[in-house]
């Protein structure tokens, strides 16, 4: 009812801060994320077998637990040896959760470059190392960049689970606005469209760069 509707734009400001933590939080995380899933990525291409390993047990370990358990384990389970606040744990999880996912990513785009761009760039005479730099991840950026905002809009949903360290984040304010209003549904549907805006409205604007960049 107007009624409702009323009373909950009272409670505007919660809504705000918890769209600006979740958008925070995420893109923080799809950064470092991106950072650590390009090390692990290299490291799981190199001919290093220690570094190899590393970096399957990792990527396999991450992707085989849940996010959930991984933010309660660094907040809880790390906090007995250090003191980390609420939102720089869930921070560092989501990070860490991330990279894994990225690692993937960023690995099915360096192996869609065909090898004939290595072997030229060999046969010229770069090393390795300037054939994956200057060669193959240019290239390859051209398929990780979309794959990059896909992360980004999952993150914008699976980021809700920080909520349960008490991260300030819209579910967590939402979850205010129930308590504080006797409302249980209405909280519910203005946060639904609030992850709505910011999902499709990313996934928007990344169409619009990706049509920009074919163009070029
Ligand atoms: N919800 C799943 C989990 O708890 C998937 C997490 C997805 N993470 C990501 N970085 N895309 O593990």
């Amino acid at each position: 009812s107007a009624k409702a509707a009323n009373s909950m734009w009272a409670y505007k400001d919660f809504f705000v801060a918890g769209v600006g933590y979740t958008l925070m939080i995420s893109a923080v995380s799809v950064v470092l994320g991106f950072l650590l899933g390009t090390l692990l990525a290299l490291m799981r291409l190199s001919k290093n077998k220690f570094a190899n390993a590393i970096s399957v047990s990792y990527i396999e370990f991450v992707r085989g637990t849940p996010l959930m358990v991984q933010i309660l384990f660094i907040y809880f389970g790390l906090g007995l040896v250090v003191n980390i606040p609420a939102l720089l744990s869930g921070i560092i999880a989501v990070s860490l959760n991330s990279g894994a996912y990225v690692a993937e990513v960023i690995r099915s785009g360096i192996n869609s470059i065909a090898v004939g761009q290595t072997e030229a760039a060999r046969s010229l005479g770069l090393s390795r190392g300037m054939t994956m730099r200057f060669i193959v991840l240019p290239q390859a950026m051209k398929n990780i960049w979309p794959a990059l905002g896909n992360e980004f809009v999952s993150l914008i949903k699976e980021s809700s689970i920080v909520s349960i360290i008490g991260v300030k984040d819209l579910i967590y304010q939402s979850r205010i606005v129930q308590a504080d209003t006797y409302r249980g549904v209405m909280p519910l549907i203005i946060t639904m469209i609030l992850y709505f805006i910011m999902t499709f409205g990313l996934s928007r604007l990344m169409k619009f760069f990706e049509g920009r960049m074919t163009h070029e």
